[in-house]
């Protein structure tokens, strides 16, 4: 192991339990968004049914968890900032159930499971995807405001970060990319905005929710776009490195499709290095928060070292 893993892996070894953390933050967030969505059986059942599908298929929560963590961080109430977790997991589940598509990256297992478009076929997996990325603006405008930021503030961060500039721009890039050989810069600029962009929201919600402070906030920021950077270098390398059955998707996708990738550019090597460098970037913004981030430091280490 490098000296960079080793110093990262030494930081945890005190009292913080991220297994039992993440349990508690995974119910809880499972228990809020069957509150927020309608019911399986509600008319027209298909859609709500396949929306619940991709969403309750077990995911790993991660981007609620660092949503939670973020609010913790800021001293904020868990209950204040569960629509915003909530609210970027169905952005998320929508954003996988879509590329999830023929069109798309053409996937036939997602979350262990078969994929929404080849349970519901395509026209509701289309429809599901939609109906959740409108669930999440709905859950965040239905909930009770927060002292410092209004919520205008709060759809516009959501509608930036999925919109054309960021998430849509990024899965764009990514499918232009197909077969073409990108410069590493070219790839960031992917890795960027197809998944950094919507992993610092969630941060920047879960503090924006807590009424953080500006300088709270720029720190997360820098937080969030390293991790969420380290966050697609690693789905990368476990593309080639996992079996489907350990990721719950097919392995071995991206080189089939001709993808531009960290390991393909630069090597599995340089692509851990460069991963392992982003984590170290993201635990120094959190110095700001002296000692009250030790979620959101667990959590950047168990992303780095993740195996599924
Ligand atoms: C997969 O995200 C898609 C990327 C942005 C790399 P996750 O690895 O967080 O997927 P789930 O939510 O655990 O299924
Ligand atoms: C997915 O990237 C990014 C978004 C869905 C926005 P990938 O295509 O690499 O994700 P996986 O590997 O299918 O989960
Ligand atoms: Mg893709
Ligand atoms: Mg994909
Ligand atoms: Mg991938």
């Amino acid at each position: 192991m490098s000296k960079t893993a080793t110093r990262a892996g030494a930081r945890h070894t005190g009292s913080f339990d991220l297994n039992t953390y993440l349990e508690g933050r995974t119910a809880a967030v499972n228990a809020a968004l069957d509150k927020f969505l309608p019911k399986a059986s509600t008319k027209p059942a298909t859609i709500h049914e396949a929306m619940r599908y991709s969403l309750f298929a077990g995911g790993k929560r991660m981007r609620p968890a660092l949503c939670l963590a973020a609010a913790e961080a800021c001293d904020g109430k868990e209950s204040e900032a569960m629509p915003m977790a909530c609210a970027v997991e169905c952005i998320h589940t929508y954003s996988l159930i879509h590329d999830d598509l023929p069109a798309m990256d053409n996937d036939d297992y997602r979350r262990g499971k078969l994929t929404n478009h080849k349970v519901y076929g395509e026209g509701v997996a289309v429809l599901a995807g939609d109906a959740l990325l409108t669930q999440a603006f709905e859950i965040v405008v239905r909930s009770k405001g927060w002292p410092r930021y209004s919520h205008q503030d709060i759809v516009l961060e959501l509608a930036k970060a999925s919109g054309s500039l960021q998430l849509i721009a990024g899965q764009v890039a990514d499918l232009e990319g197909e077969g073409k050989k990108l410069s590493a810069n070219e790839l960031k600029y992917i890795h960027e905005r197809k998944t950094s962009a919507l992993l610092c929201c969630s941060v920047r919600l879960g503090g924006m929710s807590s009424n953080c402070t500006s300088a709270q906030l720029q720190a997360l920021t820098d937080f969030g776009y390293n991790v969420g950077l380290a966050f697609q270098i690693i789905d990368d390398i476990l593309d080639v490195t996992q079996t489907s059955e350990k990721l719950g998707k097919t392995a071995g996708k991206d080189t089939a499709a001709k993808k531009a990738t960290y390991p393909s550019i630069v090597g599995l090597d340089k692509s851990r290095k460069i991963a392992q460098q982003l984590t170290e970037k993201a635990f120094d913004a959190l110095k700001i928060f002296r000692g009250k981030a030790q979620a959101l430091e667990a959590l950047a280490e168990f992303l780095l070292k993740r195996d599924r």
